[in-house]
């Protein structure tokens, strides 16, 4: 391949590009002017040729990599024999051997039932939904900093004003935010269990002065935030939030849509804290590309809705479903829970032998193989370097690696490389990461 070598917009790509800006509104964005042509494991080819290690995975969605060949075969047998058939008109074997897994598979020793829709967004509207009819109550609780989507109600739940809310209001009713432990930014001096110890205090004055307990239907959660900033969340607090869901009869969601599917070392990201969701959703990896998302949860609560009260056109398509079983079959044959943690261990020995070197991180976290870094202007101050960072992506890409930005501020730099990359593709991206960095700190 001929990766780090300058990969800067070709003429083919301009040429899209000046369509895509005379056709397309500039809602969509895109972090790369460069247009895709292939993409194989973690390397993908634009129109121009050139050849770039893909640190981003398509937001999470690629933790097999891209085009696995048995995701593909799965793929093209299922289109030949039957595209969709819809799921409410004649029903398919795929669709119940995938929830049957998901059941299985998901935390949570309790019997289980799954659906399925077409993205996270709305994974996030069903499991609202269930939980609504299921409790008989209205109010759904989300986290400061948390992402949950671009629908009234997924947008209603999510935390970052610019870009997702902004100017979108009136937002949906009957939706609140709790804090979630940002542990880097505590206050000066206050231990992360003193934090914890804060923010879960608060919850039972939210009760007192915001809304009662008993309204709540359920409390949605990202096992570590990821739009947010790859916010990993202590056990504490996550027990704390199940300990106060089960006080109160109100329903946990965990959000698995980012961190499902192997990436944080461990088949869902809930697994790393001994405790299970009444419902979990879960997207983007689920079936390597495909639009597809599943809820799953308790069998009582999926049960609450009556015939005919969820489900959608093309939720939960054969295609999707045989490109979701391939992906399960893929992380299983190439132990990808246990190759997750051996890249996250890799990154984040990088990241924090630069930690010494360049003042501009400030911080270096993660789970498995969703890692982060946090630019600041000053390590006193933690002034975020939000302009920085815009550069470093872009420098990233210039170079061939693509790599994404998130965080409240702007100013994380976040990776969730497919899973399948190789040895040698890792530390040639991370070489070209560190040359951002230090280009960046002069
Ligand atoms: C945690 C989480 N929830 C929900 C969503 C929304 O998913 P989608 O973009 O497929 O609607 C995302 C997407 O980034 C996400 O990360």
């Amino acid at each position: 391949m001929t990766t780090n070598a300058q990969t800067s917009q070709g003429p083919k790509s301009a040429k899209l590009h000046a369509r895509r800006q005379e056709a397309v509104p500039v809602g969509p964005y895109h972090v790369t002017p460069l247009y895709i042509q292939s993409a194989q494991g973690a390397i993908v080819t634009d129109v121009d040729g050139n050849e770039l290690i893909d640190f981003a995975g398509g937001i999470g969605m690629q933790n097999i990599g891209h085009c696995h060949p048995k995701v593909v075969k799965a793929i093209q047998e299922q289109a030949a024999a039957s595209i969709h058939s819809c799921f409410h008109v004649m029903p398919y074997e795929s669709y119940i051997e995938l929830a049957e897994k998901l059941n299985e598979k998901t935390p949570g020793d309790f019997k289980k039932k799954t659906m399925f829709a077409n993205s996270g967004a709305e994974a996030v509207e069903n499991a609202v939904k269930i939980a609504r009819k299921a409790t008989g109550r209205s109010a759904v609780v989300s986290f400061e900093r948390g992402y949950h989507g671009r629908t009234l109600m997924t947008m209603s739940l999510t935390s970052k004003v610019n870009p997702y809310k902004h100017g979108f209001g009136p937002f949906a009713p009957e939706t609140y935010k709790l804090p979630y432990p940002y542990y880097y930014r505590a206050p000066q001096g206050m231990l992360p269990e003193e934090l914890d110890e804060q923010v879960l205090h608060h919850f039972e004055q939210f009760f007192l002065g915001e809304v009662g307990a008993d309204h709540i239907a359920a409390i949605i959660m990202e096992p570590v935030q990821g739009e947010g900033g790859f916010i990993v969340p202590s056990t504490t607090f996550v027990q704390g939030v199940r300990r106060i869901c089960d006080k109160y009869g109100i329903l946990m969601i965990a959000d698995e849509i980012q961190t499902g599917f192997a990436r944080t070392g461990k088949l869902f990201a809930m697994e790393n804290y001994g405790v299970a969701a009444d419902i979990t959703t879960m997207s983007k990896s689920i079936a390597a590309g495909m639009p597809l998302s599943a809820i799953t949860g308790r069998a009582e609560l999926m049960d609450a809705p009556g015939a005919g009260q969820l489900g959608g056109t093309f939720a939960g398509s054969p295609v999707a479903c045989a490109a979701g079983l391939a992906v399960l079959d893929v992380i299983e044959e190439e132990n990808l829970v246990e190759r997750a943690q051996v890249i996250g261990d890799r990154m984040m020995n990088a990241f924090r032998s630069w930690q010494e070197k360049y003042d501009l991180i400030g911080d270096v976290r993660g789970l498995g193989a969703m890692v982060a870094l946090e630019l600041v202007r000053d390590r006193v101050t933690k002034e975020p370097a939000k302009e920085e960072t815009g550069k470093i992506v872009t420098e990233c890409w210039n170079n061939g690696l693509i790599g994404l930005s998130a965080g409240i501020f702007g100013n994380v730099l976040r990776f969730l490389p497919p899973l399948v990359i190789t040895d040698e593709h890792l530390e040639k991206g991370l070489h070209i990461l560190e040359q951002a960095i230090a280009k960046a700190s002069k």
